[in-house]
């Protein structure tokens, strides 16, 4: 049976000092929580081994936000996923909407990405999701489909249990605006039914799919209670201990 998961994505925030403050205060906040979803978050490269510590003793699990699709060399300022296991990190999140437009991560360097990530048994938060244009011009089924179809349909049914998949229309990405309900619900339904055609209704059923834009405190219920919708990445509402907490608490 699939898991629910909120994961916040800390993205380029919280130097070592705050890092620290925002997991102890996120400690604190949801301890006695009694809640069925992994609660994950991505802070930068150079503070994965603090949260590492730091989330001790929590339900808290500790996620990259990226990695490199080479197993070391010449790569200077990169981070290879070998690396990323040394220090005990499970989780990477891959081809987040950030990475493709302003680092040129496509689909080839993405499907090495996620390659190399299943080599390291690292599991894989798969971001994807088309633009305002694809979705003005009708065509966010197609961008989506290509998206997914392009890195993850060669996988076979045993990698795939290392997948979850992570719906961010970047249009809603930062910008407050969050897809409704309903868009959320009939897209993670489309996407699972691409699944389903291509590796059957059961697997389709065990993979987690979550939400990403603008989700906050106020809309997370509502979109999470649709039955397709497995949790959200959280990007700016991840940042603050009791948001985050109040989003936890809506799945
Ligand atoms: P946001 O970011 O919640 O700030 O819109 C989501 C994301 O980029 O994963």
């Amino acid at each position: 049976m699939r898991k629910n998961i909120v994961a916040g994505n800390w993205k380029m925030n919280n130097n070592a000092e705050e890092t620290q403050q925002l997991i102890n205060n996120l400690k604190i906040a949801i301890e006695g929580l009694n809640t069925e979803a992994r609660v994950i978050i991505a802070p930068t490269f150079v503070n994965l081994s603090l949260a590492q510590n730091a989330v001790n003793n929590s339900i808290i699990e500790v996620s990259a936000q990226n990695m490199h699709q080479a197993k070391n060399g010449a790569f200077t300022g990169e981070i290879s996923g070998s690396m990323l296991t040394s220090i005990g990190i499970k989780t990477v999140i891959l081809g987040h909407s950030e990475r493709r437009t302003y680092f040129g991560e496509d689909d080839a360097m993405l499907t090495e990405k996620v390659k190399a990530a299943l080599e390291n048994d690292l599991e894989i938060v798969f971001c994807f999701g088309e633009l305002l244009e694809d979705r003005k011009s009708d065509n966010h089924f197609n961008v989506v489909e290509s998206q997914l179809k392009n890195v993850l349909f060669d996988l076979t049914a045993t990698e795939w249990k290392n997948i979850v998949l992570a719906y961010e229309p970047v249009w809603a990405i930062g910008t407050g605006e969050t897809a409704s309900p309903e868009q959320a619900q009939e897209m993670h339904a489309f996407i699972r039914s691409l699944i389903a055609d291509k590796y059957g209704a059961e697997l389709a059923n065990d993979v987690s799919i979550l939400y990403g834009g603008s989700v906050k405190p106020n809309n997370a219920e509502e979109i999470f209670s649709k039955e397709d919708v497995d949790g959200g990445l959280i990007g700016g509402a991840s940042l603050k201990a009791e948001d985050f907490t109040a989003i936890i608490k809506a799945i």
